[in-house]
């Protein structure tokens, strides 16, 4: 199956091309951009979501999902646009936001005006409020992005929020709501759509009565397999939806995926959603996560590996997308206080070299390894978190419902840079940019990158192509033990020997495998005495001696 091996690569279309110079890339810019992704040498492309929407939550509040908002284009665009994609061999999957609808969606506003006890109210999660008056929310749950995670209504009800108060939850224990989303499925399957990434597919069921939930918030993060689970949060109820997904796409054939956004863990918790009759694929984002060190970096490959293989199915590799601080920035600095809370001027700031560095051997390394991988737009150029975005700028609803303490994620949203000398840097024919585009991103740009041995452009371009021919996503990994298992992780894949180093000290690749070998590709040049030095992978053919 295509996907078993696929690199997909994540579109966040208000950032990635511009055609008519308003400052928010659209659906025409992305279809003029496609040649990108070919010469790239991925197999698919991710779209986030370019649905009618108020864009309280950059999209993922959705008014209409099956239409395309005027920002981004029409229905029309989205037709040419997949069939354009689907002219040059590339697959489309775009992204279902199931958890919630946004509050000015059709139901929300009908709900509104019908009621208490209505059936209108019944799509989404309306209660009456704690205290003498229903004054206080009906329990104490927090909105992923700060605050309550209820908002009142005039006549008193309450609505479960998960997210901004702009998306309130759907109820999917109501039949309705689950017509309705095979229905949407059915319309972009007929369109040509090769899948869905399911957003917030951990959180649509909901522990029934609602119980307060008293331990750290931590909604995104999971829990190990021993802890409480949040209420909130992976209940085995949302497997039966999943199932009832994959019958309809299996009427599609076989070729059509779905790909779960759930941060789920541990890894065997995670592997549920892709068991035979579910999903295809879900984002590891425990391996996200992982600490840059030889010993994490093996641990959370080899759980993620043995969780996926029980059931069957490969693992999905991913290191940057639009939620969390680009790897290029995450790696420069302590990954853990970041990730999520993102980075302000205030904030201490990454070091960029040091990043970008790690970055590049990170991401040789996944690519190095079997299963799927998920690249986001502008990884490929090296591209590093925006860190310095003026408060003023700031769009992410976090940033506000955080009483403005944690920056958020706009910081990883900023138009792209494809030529450095261009306004906007030809995201878009202006020079305007819906988020500010750092002084410092020519040297980015794809035009400086582009044909120049060693730029990070060329290495993802050689990486995809070797992968390819040395069949790496459908390999097999085992590893390889050295006299430095705390600085050195080296594996074997197929005919490929994959090192990354961790340590401090250069490595001799001899030495290590004790054979001859030959350096296919590496993330950054070699000691002069063919030594790796610190945070470089390489890719090698080992020759016996
Ligand atoms: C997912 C999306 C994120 C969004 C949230 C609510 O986590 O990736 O961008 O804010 O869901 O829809």
């Amino acid at each position: 199956m295509w996907w078993c091996d696929a690199v997909i690569y994540q579109v966040y279309p208000r950032s990635f091309a511009d055609s008519d110079g308003d400052g928010y890339g659209d659906l025409p810019g992305i279809t003029a951009r496609l040649d990108h992704l070919v010469e790239l040498g991925v197999d698919a492309l991710w779209l986030s979501p370019f649905y009618p929407s108020p864009q309280a939550d950059a999209g993922y509040d959705v008014a209409d999902y099956r239409d395309v908002d005027p920002l981004f284009g029409t229905l029309a665009d989205a037709d040419e646009l997949i069939a354009a994609a689907k002219a040059r061999g590339l697959r489309v999957i775009l992204d279902l936001v199931p958890n919630h609808t946004s509050d000015a969606h059709p139901w929300f506003t009908a709900a509104l005006g019908a009621g208490p006890g209505s059936a209108e109210r019944d799509r989404y999660i309306f209660r009456d409020g704690r205290g003498s008056h229903g004054e206080l929310p009906p329990n104490n749950w927090q909105s992923v992005f700060g605050g309550p995670a209820w908002t009142q209504v005039p006549d008193g009800q309450w609505y479960l929020h998960l997210f901004d108060a702009g998306q309130p939850d759907l109820n999917w224990d109501n039949p309705s709501v689950r017509a309705e989303f095979e229905d949407i499925l059915r319309f972009w399957l007929d369109r040509g759509a090769d899948g869905f990434r399911v957003d917030v597919a951990h959180g649509l069921v909901k522990q029934a009565q609602l119980p307060d939930w008293h331990h750290p918030p931590t909604p995104l993060t999971g829990t190990d397999l021993t802890s409480v689970r949040p209420p909130m949060w992976d209940q085995d109820g949302v497997h039966e939806i999943y199932r009832s997904w994959r019958r309809v796409l299996s009427e599609y054939g076989p070729d059509r995926i779905l790909v779960a956004e759930a941060w789920v863990q541990p890894a065997e918790r995670l592997a549920q959603y892709v068991r035979p009759d579910e999903m295809h694929q879900a984002f590891n984002f425990e391996y996200l996560q992982a600490a840059w060190d030889a010993p994490s970096q093996r641990n959370v490959i080899t759980r993620s590996l043995a969780a996926t293989d029980a059931v069957g199915a490969p693992t999905t590799w991913v290191l940057s997308n639009h939620d969390v601080v680009r790897h290029a920035s995450r790696l420069g600095m302590d990954m853990e206080l970041v990730l999520h809370k993102g980075i302000g001027p205030r904030d201490p700031q990454p070091d960029e070299e040091l990043g970008l560095r790690r970055a590049r051997a990170a991401t040789l390394l996944m690519l190095a390894l079997p299963g799927s991988a998920y690249l986001y737009q502008g990884e490929e150029l090296g591209l590093p978190e925006h860190t310095t975005l003026p408060d003023e700028a700031r769009q992410d609803p976090g940033w506000r419902r955080s009483n403005y303490t944690a920056p958020g994620r706009d910081g990883c949203r900023v138009p792209i840079p494809w030529q450095a000398d261009a306004p906007s840097y030809g995201f878009g024919p202006s020079d305007r940019s819906w988020l500010p585009q750092p002084p410092t991103w020519a040297r980015y740009a794809l035009d400086r990158q582009r044909g120049v041995p060693g730029s990070t452009y060329e290495m993802y371009r050689t990486a995809l192509r070797l992968r390819r021919e040395l069949e790496l996503g459908s390999g097999t990994l085992s590893w390889v033990e050295t006299d430095v298992p705390d600085q050195v992780l080296a594996f074997r894949n197929g005919d490929t020997t994959v090192v990354t180093n961790f340590g401090p000290e250069p490595v001799s690749l001899s030495e290590l495998l004790s054979s001859e070998v030959k350096v296919l590709h590496a993330s950054a040049d070699l000691d002069d005495g063919g030594k790796v030095p610190t945070d470089v992978t390489v890719w090698v053919a080992t020759l016996t001696r």
